[in-house]
């Protein structure tokens, strides 16, 4: 898949707010029934909320793509500090990005430059995206990323395991269980059976929830002390 040469294309999801559609891949990069909808309840209130506002995050994103998920993280900060991380292996070009239309949805007067900034803004470099926001978008895929780091948080965000398999393997969970801190936590917006085997067969404790609407469940899974 990161050899091939992806062509997204802007549609509409149920909530009103864009996502890109790829056709090589039957796949969306969000949920076609809203994508807003979709990464404010898995990332958001699923995953950020099981953290005291009191206290610093870190956060490693698999699958930056269009930065929805970043751009509502950091518009959420209030935290003493806050670190996301964000892997990519395909960036998308502005000129497509500059379409979406998060910026215009989110109701905050910060969110157009903010999602331009954190666009243009250099790759595999950390900057401060707003004050005790930083941040660090990363040009490597999952496998071969190399870090000393651990996180609290992990947004799992890759296209869905009939469309990539490989970030969806056994070996996955292992290697995310390493990148994270005890009592740290994963969301995704899968729940498939074999998945959450793998990743209790990984070490982590797994629970199945509701889902954002549309979908009937998800998976939070959590390395425990
Ligand atoms: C479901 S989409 C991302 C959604 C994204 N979080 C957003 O809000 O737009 C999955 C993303 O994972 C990226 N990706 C694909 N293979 C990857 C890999 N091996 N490691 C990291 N990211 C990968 C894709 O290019 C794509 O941008």
């Amino acid at each position: 898949m990161e050899k091939r040469e992806l062509k997204p294309e802007l549609v509409e999801s149920g909530d009103g707010s864009h996502t890109l559609k790829v056709e090589e891949l039957k796949e969306h990069y969000h949920s076609h029934k809203g994508a807003i909808q979709e990464s404010r309840y898995v990332f958001l209130a699923k995953g950020l909320r099981e953290f005291d506002a009191a206290s610093n995050v870190s956060i490693l994103e698999v699958g930056f793509g269009t930065g929805l998920n970043a751009l509502l993280t950091c518009l959420d900060q209030k935290r003493p500090n806050t670190n996301y991380h964000s892997l990519e292996t395909f960036p998308l070009k502005w000129e497509l990005l500059s379409q979406l239309n998060y910026p215009e949805l989110v109701d905050d007067s910060r969110a157009k430059l903010l999602f331009e900034e954190m666009h243009l803004a250099e790759w595999d470099a950390e900057f401060e995206l707003i004050e005790k926001f930083s941040m660090k978008k990363i040009h490597e895929s999952l496998q071969r990323f190399n870090t000393e780091m651990k996180y609290d948080l992990i947004y799992y965000d890759a296209f869905a395991p009939h469309a990539q398999p490989d970030l969806w393997e056994p070996l996955i969970w292992k290697k995310l269980f390493e990148l994270m801190k005890v009592d740290g936590v994963l969301v995704t917006y899968c729940a498939k059976g074999q998945v959450r085997r793998d990743m209790q067969a990984a070490g982590f404790t797994v629970e199945r929830l509701e889902g954002p609407p549309g979908k009937r469940e998800m998976l939070r899974a959590r390395k425990n002390g």
